[in-house]
């Protein structure tokens, strides 16, 4: 079975590459990155699954300059919504399988609890906006479409950590340098390994499974606060230098740090959906805590040097 990669550089392409390259051999594979694809020529999408045929499709790029996407609505569309329709008409017209990626940013953060995947969404900023018409092309290129591998899955999820740039990696840059943080203590959600959802998600695309979005994040929930302790604590824990203690971390409110696009309150999602497809199609699967695996990625970050 043929399985294209786009997005193959950022964090979640980086474990798709991982994951894959264990699992099949090179000739059943094609990474493609910015290089050899640039997603906002659709041309190039079309030309790279005509001469290719994949049976599966994974989306692993989108416009993810949240804050810059305020500015530059056209480039985020054309990432976030072109380019995965492009995808979904391909998959749809001929019976291969997508797997995408979406956000907790479709939602305002104003539920009280955990969003299921039917809550009416509201999206704040434009990188939100354009992911939710991302979603909506791909429902909409495959209609009433599916045959056993012929669908698409959307996975909704949040807080992204892997190998490239994010919140983790800056907060241990920031403790190195500085004896005090100010962090958000009132925006809550799920810190996600790229690496899980890599896993995750393929699990359940690359099985005969029901089209649709699925919310796709560890178990528990925190703020940015909450994480932030969590790292610094776990870097200290494992013998790394810090000049800031889990005690020198404000807690303030997200009306202290004001950023161009605004953030949902609450990103919490509920995964009961994922847990049933993941069953029903025969993929016995755990969700972790997201402790454990924040722990495991802070451990791996200080035996690669990169803290
Ligand atoms: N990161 C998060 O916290 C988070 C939260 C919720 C949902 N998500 C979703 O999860 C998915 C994966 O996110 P991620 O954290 O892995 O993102 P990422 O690290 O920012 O990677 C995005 C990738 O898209 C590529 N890309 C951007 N413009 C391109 C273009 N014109 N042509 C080809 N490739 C292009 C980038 O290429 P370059 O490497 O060349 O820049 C990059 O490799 C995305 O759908 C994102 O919306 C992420």
């Amino acid at each position: 079975m043929k399985v294209i990669l786009f997005g193959k550089d950022g964090q979640l392409g980086r474990a798709f590459q991982a994951l894959l390259s264990e699992r099949f051999d090179a000739e059943q594979l094609l990474f493609l990155g910015r290089a050899e694809c640039d997603l906002t020529d659709t041309k190039k999408i079309e030309f790279a699954l005509t001469q290719f045929e994949p049976k599966i499709i994974i989306n692993a790029a989108a416009y993810t300059a949240v804050d810059q996407a305020e500015k530059d609505m056209e480039a985020a569309r054309s990432l976030n919504e072109l380019a995965p329709a492009c995808m979904a008409r391909y998959a749809a017209h001929n019976q291969a399988q997508l797997l995408h990626f979406s956000t907790d940013y479709v939602f305002d953060g104003s539920k009280v609890g955990w969003y299921e995947e039917s809550y009416a969404v509201n999206p704040l900023s434009v990188y939100g906006k354009t992911k939710l018409a991302g979603e909506r092309a791909i429902i909409s290129a495959f209609g009433n479409q599916q045959s056993e591998y012929g669908g698409y899955q959307i996975f909704r999820t949040s807080w992204v950590y892997g190998d490239g740039g994010n919140f983790i990696r800056t907060i241990l840059k920031l403790a190195k340098e500085r004896s005090q943080l100010r962090i958000i203590a009132d925006q809550f959600g799920v810190p996600t390994s790229a690496g899980w959802l890599a896993d995750m998600s393929f699990a359940l695309g690359s099985k005969p499974s029901d089209s649709g979005i699925y919310h796709a994040v560890p178990s528990g929930d925190t703020s940015w606060y909450g994480l932030a302790v969590l790292v610094i604590q776990s870097a200290l824990d494992l013998g790394v230098q810090l000049a800031c203690k889990p005690e020198d971390i404000k807690p303030i409110p997200a009306t202290e740090y004001s950023l161009p696009a605004p953030r949902p309150a609450n990103s919490k999602m509920a995964t009961d959906k994922l847990r049933l497809a993941l069953g029903k199609a025969g993929q016995d699967y755990v969700f972790p805590e997201w402790q454990g695996q924040v722990k495991m990625y802070v451990q791996h970050l200080a035996t690669q040097g990169l803290i």
